[in-house]
């Protein structure tokens, strides 16, 4: 598939672009909402985890020896911005149930939009992890910024960002920051309006993930 832009994968199968669309949907409930998060997880996981090295290991089918693939030892960890960003890494740890996981808490200052981190836990062995960190919306790009930021710092040997939907603005100020980064996203949207929300968007994810306002 041609990519929009280079560290940017937009992932245009049909059943992402069909159950986004049920999801961006004003008139879906918080409960479809969050069916519709679990199914999406999964395959944005399976994108994101694309290159993952494979080893041959020997093993005995019922009929025969044989060498066959297997993920070659990848130590992952998942790391959640929170809150939204749960709705991902819930699924996605059903995916990769060995993966570490971590959680950042940041919030958008109303006013300016920057980004404040209030929590943080990390597993210690980042150096030795790839990390994967999640969160549906990629809007200024300030909150991902600020947690790539923290697993720069720690030294994660790697990092992709998933989201579900992407701005243009959130995509530049990420891949400036930091080229190596590889964003993986089910939409690249229009733009962002005055307060920092995706044009056309899907509005506030956390608040329809979480049923809140
Ligand atoms: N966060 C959201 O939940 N939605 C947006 O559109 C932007 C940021």
């Amino acid at each position: 598939m041609e990519q929009p832009r280079a560290g940017l994968t937009v992932v245009d199968h049909p059943l992402v672009q069909h159950k986004l669309t049920l999801m961006r949907d004003r008139s879906t409930s918080t409960a479809e909402f969050r069916r519709l998060l679990r199914e999406i997880s999964l395959l944005l996981a399976y994108e994101a985890t694309r290159d993952l090295p494979l080893e041959a290991t020997e093993i005995e089918t019922p009929l025969e020896r044989g060498r066959f693939p297997l993920i070659a030892g990848k130590k992952l960890c998942l790391v959640s911005i929170l809150r939204a960003g749960n709705g991902i890494l819930d699924w996605m740890i059903d995916l990769l149930p060995s993966a570490r996981i971590g959680h950042i808490g940041i919030y958008r200052e109303p006013r300016t939009l920057q980004a404040v981190e209030y929590y943080l836990k990390l597993p210690d062995d980042l150096p030795e992890r790839d990390a994967i960190v999640v969160d549906p919306m990629l809007a200024t790009g300030n909150s991902a910024v600020a947690a790539i930021s923290r697993l720069v710092e720690l030294k994660a040997r790697s990092i992709k960002f998933v989201c579900l939907v992407a701005a243009p603005e959130g995509v530049e100020t990420v891949l400036r920051a930091f080229p190596d980064v590889a964003i993986v996203a089910a939409a690249l949207d229009r733009c962002l309006d005055a307060h920092g929300y995706i044009l056309p968007g899907l509005g506030d994810a956390g608040d329809r993930l979480f049923g809140t306002r």
